[in-house]
């Protein structure tokens, strides 16, 4: 696979201009993180739940569900620590994550309306325990940052896939993309 997830997190960080700022934010908030991260999870996989095909994909095996609630929660209280202040480690995990939805078939249709729902979950429960706004801000940059890695996971593990299968170019499979193959 092309990408680099240590580069491709630094260029993240400053496309969504996450900043020292709202990395120390976080890091001040770890425990109130850490505390809320159970409660996030049920809220998550609720919603999930009430889509029929998300919910088919969740309970598609023994114990499927119970697993997600425990990855979900440390998925949600590394994003207050940042692993290794949002470095290697940080990025080889969330690259991990992105290429593991891959793998199940789960695409951006199921990915985006699920982080937004994070990221309101998360908003209405900084009002409710009067947290201050600027961590609104930090959460939703570093929510920004994880969804962009799962989205790229979808489109590199789909191109690797295809070059591998027709021993095209990536030049040219690029060109097929851009110029929808000839059509409109
Ligand atoms: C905000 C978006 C999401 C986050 C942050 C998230 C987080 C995670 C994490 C941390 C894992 C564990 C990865 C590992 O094993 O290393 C995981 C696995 C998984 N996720 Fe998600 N997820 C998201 C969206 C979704 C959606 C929308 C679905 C279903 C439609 C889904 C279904 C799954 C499944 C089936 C697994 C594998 C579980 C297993 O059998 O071990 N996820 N997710």
């Amino acid at each position: 696979m092309a990408l680099e997830p240590q580069a491709f997190i630094e260029l993240m960080v400053k496309r969504v201009d996450f900043s020292k700022e709202n990395k120390a934010l976080l890091k001040l908030h770890g425990d109130w993180g850490k505390e809320i991260a159970p409660d996030m999870a049920e809220r998550f996989y609720s919603y999930l739940g009430s889509d029929p095909e998300m919910n088919a994909i969740v309970n598609a095996t023994e114990g499927r569900i119970q697993r997600l609630h425990q990855t979900f929660i440390q998925w949600f209280h590394e994003m207050f620590t940042g692993i290794d202040d949002w470095g290697n480690a940080y990025a080889e995990c969330r690259w991990r994550i992105g290429l593991v939805h891959v793998r199940i078939g789960i695409g951006p249709q199921h990915v985006v309306p699920a982080m937004a729902h994070v990221m309101q979950e998360v908003s209405n429960r900084i009002k409710i325990d009067g947290k201050p706004e600027e961590l609104q801000e930090a959460l939703i940059r570093i929510c920004t940052i994880d969804l962009a890695f799962i989205e790229q996971a979808y489109v590199e593990v789909t191109e690797a896939a295809v070059l591998k299968e027709t021993g095209w170019t990536q030049g040219l499979f690029k060109r097929l993309i851009t110029t929808g193959a000839g059509g409109r």
